[in-house]
């Protein structure tokens, strides 16, 4: 069932199952209640999760106590904490289980990946180019949201 979900998804794309099998070794299962925080922005990130059911909400906010702005909404399939892998930086937004009563995701400590990436280097070029990929694509969708307040506000400010 893990290794269908994970066979489908666009971060595992061009992976054999012999390589799929890789990650699920290493992968733990963990369900969250609906409102449950994952992770809080600014907190140190260890671990990159993928979600099997539910909704993820990405949230940024300047207020520690506040939840601020979703930036976005994340379904079935879709990978999340991938940034403070990379940049070894803090979280750079807050993620929350919500709309469901119960969220299920994939967790991959970030040493166990780094180990799998060490030890079989072509099956880490692989998930590295999907990950790239997909960082791309949220790229583009951040750009066109600042695009579009950006006119928001000159079009205030005229
Ligand atoms: P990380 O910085 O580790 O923790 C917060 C996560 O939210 C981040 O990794 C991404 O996986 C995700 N995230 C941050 N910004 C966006 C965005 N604009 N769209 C989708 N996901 C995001």
């Amino acid at each position: 069932m893990i290794s269908n979900l994970l066979a489908q998804n666009a971060f595992f794309k061009g992976l054999d199952p012999a390589e799929l099998d890789l990650f699920i070794e290493i992968a733990e299962e963990k369900t969250f209640a609906n409102d449950e925080m994952i992770f809080k922005e600014g907190s140190k990130g260890d671990k990159m999760y993928l979600i099997i059911s539910g909704t993820i909400e990405i949230w940024k906010s300047e207020d520690t106590q506040a939840r601020g702005s979703r930036l976005a909404r994340l379904r079935e399939g879709e990978i999340f904490g991938e940034m403070a892998l990379f940049d070894q930086g803090p979280r750079s937004a807050t993620a929350v289980a919500s709309l469901n009563k119960e969220t299920k995701l994939i967790i991959w400590q970030d040493e166990k990946i780094a180990k799998l990436i060490n030890v079989h280097p072509e099956t880490g070029n692989k998930i590295l180019n999907n990950i790239l990929r997909k960082l791309s694509h949220r790229l583009r969708i951040a750009n066109d949201a600042i695009h579009t307040l950006l006119r928001a506000n000159q079009y205030v400010a005229i």
